[in-house]
């Protein structure tokens, strides 16, 4: 049986250093092995230590789970471990481990190339990038409880007419700031109205439902309500400490509860120390902010523990780290922006990535439009302008976007 195995891989690899294209030496799936940034290594089924060097971003929509003997019935692909798209290796073709889409990293130079096959299946990876000096689209006059100021807002939400929401968290206040006014509108606050039945205390975070109603986790009374109107309210949840909310195409609701189990809290794989922010993607992955282990994790549909798609490394302030990450968002890509709170910068992950990217911030701490004091949360408006909750600052940061 081991036989057959060995003579299966030989011939596996032979085929692949036949066709021309590397392999490469690593145990650590998605490692760098090109000059090619969107290339990486993967690791082939049964070929200790060994993988082939591919384009990353092929669509896992597009892939094929491997055989009962972990072949594949397609010609020209080979068996590999991919846990970004799958939990059980999956065929990837041979087109895509290829010298000419992943080069060698040649010898004296550290030059980066970024190629992206002509392969209409291919996920395009996007390169975005916002202006790094922000306008102040709501506060920023200093800390107090005007309509033209903020005390501590932690969470936002862009609706599709670029109003702004915002948890007023101090305050004890939802604001509402329509695009270019100089000062926003109580949505929902603490009660003083006789006829209201309910009232916020600590809002944290907010979410849009149906027709915009705010969804909002009332840190305060420990429950999350969704506020229709001054006179119709919902308690949707109960006694629950939550810090992150998100609904999926589905419309389920989807809350994170920092008063853990204490079986759960830790920094397993299955475990989390703080979680916070969360973001459901269209195949119901949940990716979570557990912020006092300085990461985020990603959760499949089903999955009994999570993958690390961003930090792990402890806090800190290198690239490959984070330091009490906050709000998050994923795009169709699957790359993660996070709001990188105590390193006052927002961070982007794609996927499989070791390091991340600043995207804006990382300039130090004060209230320059380059600079953020604790970032707690982001969002995007429907043109792809991010928006920070600049927390300390008392204030919302708009970035423009410039460039696809
Ligand atoms: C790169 O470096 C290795 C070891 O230093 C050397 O054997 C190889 O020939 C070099 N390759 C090129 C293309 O210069
Ligand atoms: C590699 O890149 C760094 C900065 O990104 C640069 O300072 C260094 O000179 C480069 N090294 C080579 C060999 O090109
Ligand atoms: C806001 O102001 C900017 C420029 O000052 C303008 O381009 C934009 O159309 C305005 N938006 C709205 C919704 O009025
Ligand atoms: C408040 O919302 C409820 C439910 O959406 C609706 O029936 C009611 O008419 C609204 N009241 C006002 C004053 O808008
Ligand atoms: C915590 O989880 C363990 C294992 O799932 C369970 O036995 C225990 O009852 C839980 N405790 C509380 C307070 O929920
Ligand atoms: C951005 O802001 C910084 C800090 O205020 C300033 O030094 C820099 O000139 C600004 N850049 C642009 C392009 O306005």
């Amino acid at each position: 049986m081991q036989s057959t195995k060995d003579c299966f891989v030989f011939a596996l690899l032979s085929f692949i250093v036949g066709i021309n294209s590397q392999l490469c030496h690593s145990a650590t799936p998605y490692e760098r092995c090109s000059a090619n940034s969107a290339c990486g290594c993967f690791p082939v089924i049964d070929a200790q230590n060994t993988g082939a060097c591919a384009f990353l971003w092929k669509s896992c929509s597009q892939l094929v789970p491997c055989g009962p003997s972990q072949e594949c019935s397609q010609p020209d692909h080979i068996c590999v471990h991919h846990r970004r798209c799958s939990n059980s290796p999956v065929c990837y073709p041979m087109s895509m481990v290829n010298e000419n889409i992943c080069p060698p990293i040649s010898n004296g130079t550290n030059e980066t190339t970024t190629i992206i096959p002509p392969d209409t299946t291919t996920k395009r990876v996007q390169f975005k990038r916002w202006k790094q000096n922000a306008t102040t689209v709501a506060g920023g006059h200093g800390q107090g409880d005007e309509f033209n100021q903020l005390d501590h807002p932690e969470g936002i939400s862009i609706d599709q007419n670029k109003n702004i929401f915002i948890a007023d968290t101090l305050n004890h206040r939802i604001m509402k700031w329509k695009p270019n006014e100089t000062e926003g509108t109580i949505v929902a606050d603490r009660s003083g109205e006789e006829n209201r039945a309910e009232e916020v205390r600590h809002p944290n975070v907010i979410i849009l439902g149906q027709n915009n109603s705010p969804i909002i986790a009332d840190w305060g009374g420990k429950r999350v309500i969704q506020w229709f109107n001054q006179t119709h309210q919902e308690i949707l949840i109960e006694n629950i400490a939550c810090s992150g909310l998100a609904i999926d195409k589905y419309g389920f609701l989807y809350a994170s509860d920092s008063r853990q189990n204490q079986s759960w809290r830790g920094d397993q794989l299955n475990q989390l120390n703080g979680p916070t922010n969360i973001f459901v993607d269209d195949e119901q992955s949940v990716y979570i902010t557990d912020s006092s282990n300085h990461r985020v994790m990603k959760w499949r549909k089903d999955a009994n523990e999570g993958v690390i798609v961003a930090g792990g490394n402890r806090e800190g302030k290198n690239r490959n780290q984070l330091d009490y990450p906050r709000g998050l968002f994923v795009d169709d890509y699957g790359q993660v922006y996070v709001a990188d709170c105590n390193n006052r910068r927002v961070m982007r992950w794609k996927e499989g990535a070791k390091v991340g990217e600043i995207v804006v911030g990382g300039n130090g701490y004060g209230s320059q439009s380059n600079q953020f004091f604790n970032p707690m949360d982001l969002s995007f408006d429907s043109e792809g302008n991010l928006y920070v909750a600049d927390t300390f600052n008392h204030r919302v940061q708009k970035f423009d976007l410039i460039s696809q």
